[in-house]
C-alpha cells in the first residue's frame, strides 16, 4: 500500500466550517478523513456528502453498538452514504456483527459497489486491565480478551479491527494478512504525546502490522502540518 493510502486524518472538530477547512487544507495530500461522533452529532451527514464531493473518502467512526436489527440498519445507512469504512463494537456480539456484515454484502452486490470496510472495536484503549476486571467483570488478560473479540469479528465476517499499535503484531500473526488493522495512538518521535499514553511511531506501527494509521494532532497541531505529513509518509515509504 502507498504511504498516502495508509494515513487517515482525524477531523476532531465540531463545526462544519472547521472540518471543511481541514479537508481543503489537506485534500492534495490525504485520501481519507475520519469523522467521529462529535462532528457527526454536531453537523450530520452533510459533512460526508461534502467530503465526497471534494473527491475524498470517509471513515465513519461512530462505533455502532445495539441490537442486531438496529446495527444492520445503521450499517445500511452508512453504506448508502457511500463511506469507505465504518465501525461497530465487537462487544455487541456475534449476531450483531454477522447481521451487519451480511446486510452490507447484500447491499453492495445489489449496487455493484465495493463493500465498505466493516471494522470492529475490541476493547477501548481507555479501559485498562483493572477496569476490565473490576468494572466489566472480565477475568482474563487484556491481550486474551482482545484476541478473542478480534476472532469473533473475523468469524462474523468483519474486515478487520481497530487496535492499539501494541496489539497489532499479535493480531496480524493470529488472523493473517487479509484482516485489516486500523491503529490510532500514533506519534512520530518528533511530536508531542498529548494525552496518548502508549503511542507508537508510524514506522513501528506499520512494521507491527498496521494497515491504516489514524492520525490527528501529530499532523494538525504542528507549525507546518503538510511538512509533518510528508515526514510521516517518508518514514513509512519503504515498508
Ligand atoms: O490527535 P490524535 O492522533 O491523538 O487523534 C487520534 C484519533 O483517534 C482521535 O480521533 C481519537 O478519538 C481516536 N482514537 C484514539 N485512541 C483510541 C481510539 C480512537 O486516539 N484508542
Amino acid at each position: 500500500m502507498e504511504p498516502r493510502e495508509r494515513i487517515i486524518l482525524a477531523l476532531d472538530v465540531s463545526e462544519y466550517e472547521d472540518a471543511i477547512d481541514v479537508v481543503r487544507k489537506f485534500r492534495g495530500h490525504i485520501d481519507t478523513f475520519k469523522i467521529g461522533s462529535e462532528l457527526f452529532t454536531s453537523v450530520g451527514p452533510r459533512i460526508i456528502k461534502e467530503i465526497h464531493l471534494m473527491g475524498k473518502k470517509v471513515f465513519l467512526d461512530l462505533k455502532f453498538h445495539d441490537i442486531p436489527n438496529t446495527v444492520a440498519k445503521s450499517a445500511l445507512a452508512a453504506a448508502k452514504l457511500g463511506v469507505f469504512m465504518f465501525n461497530v463494537h465487537t462487544l455487541g456480539g456475534f449476531a450483531m456483527m454477522k447481521h451487519a456484515a451480511e446486510t452490507l454484502t447484500r447491499f453492495s452486490l445489489e449496487q455493484n459497489i465495493d463493500r465498505p470496510r466493516l471494522i470492529g472495536v475490541t476493547i477501548l484503549t481507555s479501559i485498562n486491565q483493572d477496569a476490565l476486571r473490576d468494572e466489566l467483570s472480565v477475568n482474563v488478560r487484556m491481550n486474551t480478551q482482545v484476541k478473542h473479540l478480534a476472532g469473533l469479528a473475523q468469524r462474523a465476517g468483519l474486515d478487520g479491527v481497530v487496535a492499539s499499535p501494541e496489539d497489532a503484531e499479535m493480531i496480524r500473526s493470529r488472523f493473517g494478512k487479509g484482516f485489516l488493522i486500523v491503529t490510532p495512538g500514533i506519534r512520530p518521535s518528533w511530536a508531542a504525546m498529548d494525552d496518548q499514553k502508549r503511542a507508537m511511531t508510524p514506522r513501528k506501527a506499520v512494521q507491527m502490522g498496521a494497515d491504516y494509521l489514524v492520525i490527528g494532532r501529530a499532523v494538525t497541531s504542528q507549525p507546518d502540518p503538510i511538512g509533518a505529513l510528508k515526514r510521516i509518509e517518508d518514514e513509512i515509504s519503504d515498508l
